[in-house]
């Protein structure tokens, strides 16, 4: 009977060696382990045994059952650990491919300029504010002591949507806005870019464009003054376009400010030295500035014998050309993606 045992045992450990999957190995573990296993029967036929060999006999099919299943689970381990690394070898990323790039958009120069003067302005402690662009008449022009009839509404030929509204012709509208809102008490100190629109349409201007507008009102006491003006707009220009930048005030004319200037930067190409860019004035006109006007205080709810300050006015599309040499403004509105594409590098300075 031991023989026989032992001949099971070495067949079955056989039979587990070539087994060439997990199918075959549980056929040979039912063969020899299971109920009508060969080892089962054997364990039946105790019984014709003498007393004394059947406790020999009983520990031989024991020790050979546990080794037959371990080495079924050693198999079993074998087959899967093999299936997983079959698995991961078919499933694995190669990282060193090259992704499909996302294309981005860039952020627009016009907006880059934006973010700038914002930040300078709000480090300076001013508030960002903002305006509609489909405004009235009252809020663009009349309360800017322009009314109606006035001849230097000629300067901006405007798109009216009726009688009463139309597209801003400049963020100096924000300035009636903002006084109106602060109620005729409060100190301001306010900086607004946005868009604006005027009827025309030619290389150096084009229907729609971007201004940004600053305006300051404090207490008489506090003696705003056209020095400040010029200090803010000395430090508004170096920073923007350049620290050797140079101002010079003009007399001009606005409605809404007395005294008015025309505020010209030092060519930034020439150094003031006279070239192309500044047609050989060493001079490029950026601003509109002045005194508000005290009929405008009035109109907006602040007593002029109270309060006074500074108001002034750029075009963004100018200092963006300014600022990064561009030569024709009509690039900034033509989405060409090869423009735009460059100032994407202007992110990582
Ligand atoms: N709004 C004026 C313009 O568009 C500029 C300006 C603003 C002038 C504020 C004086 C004060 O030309």
């Amino acid at each position: 009977m031991q023989e026989q045992i032992n001949k099971i045992k070495e067949i079955a450990l056989q039979e587990i060696k070539e087994a060439k999957d997990l199918k075959i190995l549980n056929d040979v573990k039912v063969k020899y382990l299971g109920k009508k296993g060969e080892l089962t029967q054997v364990l039946r036929g105790m019984g014709e045994l003498s007393p004394e060999e059947r406790p020999i006999v009983g520990g031989l099919v024991n020790e050979v059952r546990d080794e037959i299943e371990n080495k079924i689970e050693e198999k079993e381990e074998e087959f899967k650990s093999n299936e997983m690394k079959e698995k991961l070898e078919k499933e694995t990323i190669d990282i060193s491919l090259p992704g499909t790039k996302v294309k981005r958009g860039s952020k627009h120069p016009v907006n880059r300029v934006i973010e700038e003067i914002e930040d300078l302005f709000v480090s300076m402690g001013y508030d960002v504010v903002e305006g509609p662009e489909l405004e009235t008449d009252e809020y663009c022009f009349e309360r800017l002591n322009l009314p109606k009839g006035h001849p230097a509404r000629d300067m901006q030929d405007s798109f009216y949507i009726t009688s009463e509204y139309l597209l801003r012709t400049q963020t100096s509208a924000v300035q009636a806005r903002t006084m109106l809102e602060k109620g005729g008490k409060e100190p301001i100190r306010m900086i607004c870019a946005g868009k604006t629109y005027r009827r025309e349409d030619d290389a150096t201007h084009s229907h729609q464009f971007g201004q940004v507008e600053g305006l300051v009102i404090d207490k008489k006491d506090k003696n705003v003054s056209l020095a400040d003006l010029k200090g803010t707009l000395e430090v508004f220009v170096r920073k923007l376009i350049g620290k050797n930048c140079n101002l010079r005030f003009r007399p001009s004319y606005f409605p809404f400010t007395e005294p008015s200037y025309e505020v010209d930067v030092s060519c930034f190409k020439c150094e003031g030295k006279g070239c192309s860019l500044c047609k050989q004035t060493g001079w490029i006109e950026v601003l509109g500035a002045g005194i508000v006007h005290p009929n405008v205080l009035e109109m907006n709810g602040y007593d002029p014998k109270e309060y006074g300050g500074f108001a002034f006015g750029t075009g963004l599309d100018r200092l963006a050309m300014f600022k990064y040499g561009i030569p024709d403004m009509r690039y900034l509105y033509a989405n060409d993606i090869r423009f735009l594409k460059q100032f994407d590098r202007k992110d990582e300075e």
